[in-house]
């Protein structure tokens, strides 16, 4: 059955998001895909599938901002089954080592990358509760953000914010623990060449990674009882 799905951070044809984009419609559906500015790739996708494919402005570290464009995507969608937070941000210091790191640019990736989730769940969710299936919420988080297999001393930030973006995951499967029409995960999708260089050694380009994950997000979406902290295989990866 064709879905709505909605993909925050898509512009870069090179990285995950937009290649999530492309996968969805190649499949069939339809595709949400928000922007914080106008990308030429996504123009160039949008002329090949029309009215599939509907681009919204949307900074995820603004409550304002997530709010209009909840009010300009239902202007034209009724409901959503899938969200799919991937909007990523890390500060210039996210490779430094902890000592060289600055702490104060910490709180602005924690706001975008581990909350910003969250205000799109919050502002979406009267669409999401209108989705026929199960409406089905996967937080694009990172091996980076488990606590218990922590082992690096830089990328401070980042860990921070994937670890709070795992914990706000938490708290929403407890907020809906009673409700069988949303299910929530927080997903390691793999190692990948996000970056678009060559000499990136990740195993995955961003198109393999996001069929990997397509075909892994259709099998959880009626799994209200395995591990909710999963790799692109699916297995538990710990919190
Ligand atoms: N690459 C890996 O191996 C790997 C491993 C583990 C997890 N991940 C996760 O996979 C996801 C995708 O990674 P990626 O490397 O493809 O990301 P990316 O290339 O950095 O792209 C992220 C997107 O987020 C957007 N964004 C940044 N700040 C935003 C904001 N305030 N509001 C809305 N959008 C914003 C960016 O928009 P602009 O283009 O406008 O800057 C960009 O399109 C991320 O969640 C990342 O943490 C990746």
């Amino acid at each position: 059955m064709a879905q709505n799905v909605m993909i925050t951070g898509t512009g870069r044809s090179y990285a995950l998001g937009f290649n999530l984009v492309l996968r969805y419609l190649e499949k069939g559906d339809t595709v949400i895909a928000t922007v914080r500015k106008e990308s030429e790739a996504l123009n160039e996708l949008k002329e090949l599938y029309g009215e599939q494919l509907y681009i919204v402005t949307m900074d995820i570290g603004s409550t304002e901002s997530v709010c209009a464009a909840k009010e300009e995507v239902e202007k034209h969608f009724d409901h959503i089954d899938l969200l799919i937070n991937n909007a990523v941000t890390v500060s210039e210091d996210c490779d430094k080592e902890f000592f060289d790191t600055n702490l104060d640019l910490i709180a602005h990736t924690v706001d975008v990358t581990g909350i910003g989730p969250l205000r799109v769940i919050k502002a979406f969710y009267p669409l999401l509760a209108k989705s026929e299936q199960t409406a089905l919420v996967m937080n694009i988080s990172s091996e980076a953000g488990s606590i218990t297999r922590c082992y690096r001393t830089n990328m401070v930030d980042y860990g921070i914010a994937k670890a709070a973006l795992n914990m706000g995951t938490m708290n929403l499967v407890n907020v809906f623990k009673d409700d069988d029409h949303i299910n929530l995960f927080c997903v390691h999708p793999g190692w990948i060449r996000t970056n678009g260089k060559p000499d990136n050694p990740a195993p995955l380009s961003s198109y393999e990674a996001a069929e990997i994950l397509r075909k892994l997000f259709e099998e959880k979406r009626n799994d209200f009882t395995g591990p909710r902290f999963i790799t692109n295989e699916g297995v538990e990866y710990p919190f």
